[in-house]
């Protein structure tokens, strides 16, 4: 385990925007996770843990304590029986590479999540997902350390109160963890429609009639391709907001502000608006607010252009919403964490 100082925490994002952390560590074992947060306890500093860096925002004053970049391999079949397959995932592991790995052996559960970008461990702290599928659907548990006990511990799927892009771990229990490995349930089934809109909507374009795991990665790889800017080039934190949710009793309101407005029924009887649509009706498509550009194909990604710091994108954020705020009386919010 080897410890730098001063790092720029722009060049472990993705934004690639903030000042500078104190200390980074890489962790490859559970030793190490253990070591690192014990070092950081007896010099008082706070940790915050990051995978790749692909939905986190830095902030330009940085980080006073240590970033933990979580390194541990590992994949491992612990069950198996007619139906499923539970599969032990280390939380450094890339996300799409345990996904393809997957799909080659046939198992269903997070092929619609395919090329999203990041790490298995951070898929559980924002619950997530894409085209009908959130890894809170196939985990059975993880396992993670606590810092508040020292010691390593087993957190259930209900431990962890997964709701829309969220947990406990961006919740109440943010900062005390460290997850080290991710277990999933997957099935042997083949997917089946209805899929989630705009995958049905391809696969009747392109007259797809038999559907397999490795068919719905294949089409959820051409989709995101297609909406979704290559970070290596183009900065971004992928879906920069959540979709709004609201109550029932706002439906008529908002009917009446627009008929055209999208509305997606829950099973908890609230809507799901869809941030991309109220960001687009708001004008902002393919704008450029204060060196940050709202994505010309998918207006809920936000692009770093030119943005000179973490206080630019905050005016470009405050802007989108509060116009959004006045239009439909609906709050969005940003879907990255930040450190
Ligand atoms: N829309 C617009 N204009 C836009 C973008 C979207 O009108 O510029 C509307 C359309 O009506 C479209 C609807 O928004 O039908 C929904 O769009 P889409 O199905 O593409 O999904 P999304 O709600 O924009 C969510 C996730 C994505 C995920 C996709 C696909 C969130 C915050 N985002 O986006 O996740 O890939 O669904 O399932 O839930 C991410 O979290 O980083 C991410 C990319």
């Amino acid at each position: 385990m080897q410890t730098q100082n001063d790092i720029p925490i722009k060049d472990l994002t993705t934004m690639r925007l903030g000042g500078s952390a104190r200390l980074l560590t890489d962790v490859n074992t559970n030793d190490e996770v253990a070591a690192a947060c014990r070092e950081a306890k007896a010099k008082s500093l706070p940790i915050f843990v990051i995978g790749s860096g692909s939905n986190i925002i830095a902030k330009d004053q940085g980080f006073d304590g240590l970033i933990i970049r979580m390194r541990i391999p590992g994949f491992e079949i612990i069950a198996d029986d007619d139906g499923s397959t539970t599969i032990c995932v280390g939380a450094g592991e890339n996300w799409d590479s345990i996904v393809e790995r997957a799909v080659n052996m046939n198992l269903s559960g997070i092929e619609a999540m395919s090329a999203i970008p990041g790490t298995t461990g951070a898929g559980p702290v924002q619950n997530v997902g894409a085209y009908g599928q959130e890894i809170a659907d196939t985990l059975v548990s993880l396992q993670a350390y606590d810092t508040q006990t020292d010691s390593f511990v087993t957190l259930s799927k209900a431990d962890c109160k997964f709701a829309y892009r969220y947990s406990i771990f961006r919740g109440e229990a943010a900062g005390r963890y460290v997850i080290t490995s991710v277990t999933l349930r997957l099935l042997k089934t083949q997917p089946r429609p209805p899929f989630y809109d705009s995958l049905q909507k391809y696969f009747e374009e392109n007259n797809v009639q038999t559907f397999t795991v490795k068919i719905v990665r294949d089409a959820v790889m051409k989709l995101r391709q297609e909406k979704l800017p290559n970070p290596k080039y183009l900065p971004n934190s992928g879906s920069f907001f959540k979709n709004a949710i609201v109550n029932a009793e706002q439906i008529d309101n908002l009917k009446a502000i627009d008929p055209n407005i999208p509305l997606y029924k829950l099973a908890d009887g609230k809507y799901k608006i869809p941030a991309g649509w109220l960001i687009e009706r708001a004008g902002f498509k393919g704008k450029l607010l204060h060196g940050m550009r709202v994505h010309d194909k998918n207006a809920l990604i936000l692009i770093n252009e030119s943005a000179a710091s973490y206080d630019d994108l905050a005016s470009a954020r405050d802007e989108i919403i509060s116009k959004i705020y006045d239009m439909f009386h609906v709050r969005i919010e940003q879907e990255p964490l930040e450190i």
